[in-house]
């Protein structure tokens, strides 16, 4: 496969995301399910739920560029779960997980916005006005998840962590 058009960049990212995506769908169970902090755990829920539209989005996207939806493995987002994995192997606390899932989520949000945000303008110069818009809906719906974690973060009880 050549590397060398918009193209190319394109189909490599749309790949990339495709693969990330449906690795995000079995890690926010995971998070969701190692999560006792209510609030925290049906952001996971909800997230989930969205990212399956996402999954969709993204078909509808290969669709409109004339390509079967294909993975290429996302080594970027197998490895933040494969840290997260050696963490929870660590047997944290039920706390320190809490606040430990909450920081892993906002790795791979960050890791999405990265990649979308790269995809849109590309689409933009191919010409697939409708694929724009559908990652468009993907991006907002990672930065508001984002937003999100962020204040549950801002409002978690440190205090049910002991300092050292
Ligand atoms: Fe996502």
């Amino acid at each position: 496969m050549s590397m060398d058009t918009i193209q190319d960049l394109f189909e490599h990212g749309l790949e990339d995301i495709y693969h990330a995506e449906h690795q995000l769908l079995d890690a926010l169970e995971d998070f969701e399910e190692n999560t006792e902090h209510e609030d925290i755990a049906r952001a996971f829920a909800d997230h989930r739920e969205e990212t399956e539209d996402q999954i969709e989005r993204l078909e509808e996207v290969f669709d409109l560029f004339g390509e079967p939806p294909e993975k290429e493995e996302c080594d970027g987002i197998e490895g933040l779960l494969q840290e997260y994995e050696e963490f929870v192997a660590a047997e944290p606390s039920q706390e320190v997980m809490d606040y430990h899932n909450m920081a892993a989520a906002e790795k791979t949000e960050h890791y999405e916005i990265a990649a979308y945000g790269n995809l849109i303008p590309l689409a933009d110069q191919l010409g697939l006005d409708e694929g724009a818009d559908l990652l468009e809906e993907n991006l907002r719906e990672e930065q508001d998840a984002l937003e999100e974690l962020k204040e549950l973060t801002e409002q978690f009880e440190m205090d049910a962590i002991p300092a050292e």
